[in-house]
């Protein structure tokens, strides 16, 4: 289906475009009254998600409502490691939490690698309905998480401020590390393509928890595995998110992906230099910019903006919005990366 704003796609693959095109990380859900009035409807998140109809409905609800330039199907990194036989459960105001976790070689023969279509039938078929629903609007984004952060959520079992039993797994048990992270990996191919199938235009891996690793346990742990997924998925163009990975952005450049995600406290210019001119930078305002009033969202926003000016550029926060955010302040911020000349 021809795609009625195509805006994302273009800067994706750094064609001419209008206009910067413009969305959120987790914009779907969190700062919405509607997405709150149907996750109240059902038990929690997880019903919600493996709800096929209801996450579409979720999905759409931003483009809807906020005039976003793209549609993120309304998911979780954390359904792999379920459809590699780990459930997850989500605890309100808490978070996830894992009740059994992966650490020894007779955790890891329990796994297997996820079948994209079968083990996360749901995703593809939410998938689907959105692509009928969006009826070519805008385009869908898909995702997952990057092997090293799902690792991280595995080995521990829920959030932590360190990882630091996941980060014990790279030092005391590399081998096992490495087998783990293969898995996911492959997991996260089969997944993601699955959703590309179903329609997805565009994908994003993000490494959430990129900022706990030295550089060079980056590049052997991390970076090693999300260059796999880039050199697999050759359908639709493919960004990469790492947050606090400001040490690996050279790097990042040689990705074979078209967009590398930044997050606030990377600089703009600095960013442009290590990563070359052969991305779209995406980003990066500082989501804690929305708590202001509308002449200063506007300004903070006017100040990115001059700052990627010229470049490839999809305009984004530097990491997902904060659930206590004005949905106001979120229109503001998209209107002005709109109205911009
Ligand atoms: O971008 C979107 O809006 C699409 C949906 C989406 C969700 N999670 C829905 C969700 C996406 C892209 C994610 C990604 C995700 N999930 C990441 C990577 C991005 C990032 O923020 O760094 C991570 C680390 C997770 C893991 C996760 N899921 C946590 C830590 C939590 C609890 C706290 C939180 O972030 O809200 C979740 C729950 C979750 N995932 C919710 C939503 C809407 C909140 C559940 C609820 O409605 O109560």
């Amino acid at each position: 289906m021809q795609l009625k704003n195509d805006l994302l796609l273009r800067a994706a693959r750094g064609e001419k475009t209008e206009r910067t095109p413009v969305w959120l990380m987790r914009q779907a859900g969190r700062i919405l009254p509607e997405y709150r009035a149907v996750r109240d409807s059902v038990s929690g998140f997880i019903e919600l998600a493996q709800t096929p109809e209801l996450a579409a409905e979720v999905t759409i609800q931003p483009v809807d409502l906020l005039g976003v330039d793209a549609a993120i199907i309304f998911s979780d990194i954390l359904v792999i490691p379920e459809a590699m036989g780990l459930p997850y459960e989500m605890v309100e105001k808490r978070g996830p939490w894992f009740p059994e976790t992966v650490r020894t070689e007779s955790d890891l023969k329990k796994l297997r690698v996820a079948d994209g279509e079968n083990d996360l039938k749901y995703v593809i078929d939410a998938i689907q309905i959105t692509k009928k629903a969006l009826n070519g609007r805008v385009p869908l984004i898909g995702f997952a998480g990057a092997p090293w952060t799902i690792f991280a959520y595995m080995v521990e079992g829920s959030g932590s401020k360190t990882f630091s039993k996941s980060r014990e797994k790279l030092y005391r048990d590399p081998v096992f590390s490495h087998k783990l992270l293969q898995l996911i990996t492959d997991s996260t191919i089969n997944y993601l393509k699955a959703q590309i199938r179903a329609g997805a235009n565009l994908v994003q891996i993000f490494d959430s928890w990129a900022g706990i690793l030295g550089p060079e346990q980056y590049r052997e742990f991390s970076l090693k595995y999300i260059s796999q997924i880039c050199d697999a998925i050759t359908e639709v163009p493919v960004t990469v998110f790492a947050k606090g990975a400001f040490f690996a952005r050279e790097e990042m450049g040689q990705l074979n992906c078209e967009t590398v995600g930044l997050d606030w406290n990377m600089g703009i210019a600095e960013s442009r230099r290590l990563i070359g001119g052969e991305k779209t930078l995406q980003g990066n305002l500082d989501p804690a910019a929305l708590y202001g009033n509308p002449d200063q969202v506007r300004a903070a926003t006017i100040e990115m903006m001059e700052q990627f000016r010229g470049s490839r550029h999809i305009a984004n926060l530097g990491h997902g919005v904060y659930p206590d955010i004005d949905p106001e302040m979120v229109k503001v911020f998209i209107q002005t990366v709109k109205e911009f000349k």
